[in-house]
């Protein structure tokens, strides 16, 4: 442990940068998600499609143009997030460490409702979900730009072992995504106080706080 040279600073909860990357990821997000099922509903991969209002553009060159337009915006906030994230020490402090034994003992408190929650510390199940969907968002961009600019990024495909399999990798991660959501929500609905401090920022707590496994 460093030696303690002034007294611990304070910090919200969530800090503007991570709950201004957050809410503007959402909305990235959810029109990645509706524009990217009107592309898939032109060639699907599987024997359903997305009903048409749950797609966003109208057409396919729409739904291409939305999806184009919205990955500008998710990948320069996801790169502002992994830059502040980074470089002050949030995710090193707060997203980790975790080990499975830790995960179970949480997922199991969680499941009967038993989870204690200490406000700015995550539990080990959101420690693990959270790197989780951050893995899973830089599978979809990589497999998102192997179908994209297959002829550039042709290495990338090879890694995929083919631009049929990057299509498939890219529909999995999307699902894997939104089954993070659906959990993440029911998570938050369980402590509904965390959704006011996602907004606002939260109580100040000390700087040294953060979890333990
Ligand atoms: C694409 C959808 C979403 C993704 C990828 C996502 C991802 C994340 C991540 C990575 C964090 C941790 C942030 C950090 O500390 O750096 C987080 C926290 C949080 N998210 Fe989301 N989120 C999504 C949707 C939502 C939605 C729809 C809600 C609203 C119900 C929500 C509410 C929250 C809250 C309240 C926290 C803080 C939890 C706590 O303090 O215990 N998120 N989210």
């Amino acid at each position: 442990m460093k030696p303690q040279l002034s007294l611990p600073r304070k910090r919200r909860i969530h800090s503007w940068p991570v709950r201004i990357c957050h809410w503007i990821n959402v909305l990235a997000m959810i029109g990645m998600v509706m524009s990217g099922w009107g592309i898939y509903n032109a060639d699907p991969l599987f024997a359903f499609t997305f009903p048409q209002n749950t797609t966003l553009g109208g057409w396919l060159g729409g739904n291409i143009a939305w999806h184009l337009a919205v990955m500008w915006l998710l990948a320069a906030n996801a790169l502002l997030y992994l830059v502040w994230g980074i470089f002050s020490d949030h995710f090193r402090r707060d997203f980790f460490p975790f080990s499975p034994r830790s995960v179970w003992r949480d997922t199991v408190r969680a499941l009967t409702f038993r989870l204690p929650h200490k406000p700015g510390q995550y539990n080990a199940v959101q420690k693990l979900m959270y790197s989780g969907v951050l893995l899973l968002g830089a599978l979809l961009v990589l497999s998102g730009l192997s179908i994209w600019k297959p002829v550039q990024f042709s290495g990338l495909v090879w890694l995929f072992g083919g631009f049929d399999i990057a299509r498939y990798v890219h529909f999995f991660a999307m699902s894997g995504v939104l089954l993070f959501v659906i959990i993440h929500v029911l998570m938050v609905l369980l402590v509904p106080e965390t959704f006011v401090a996602m907004l606002t920022g939260g109580k100040k707590i000390s700087t040294e706080d953060h979890a333990d496994e």
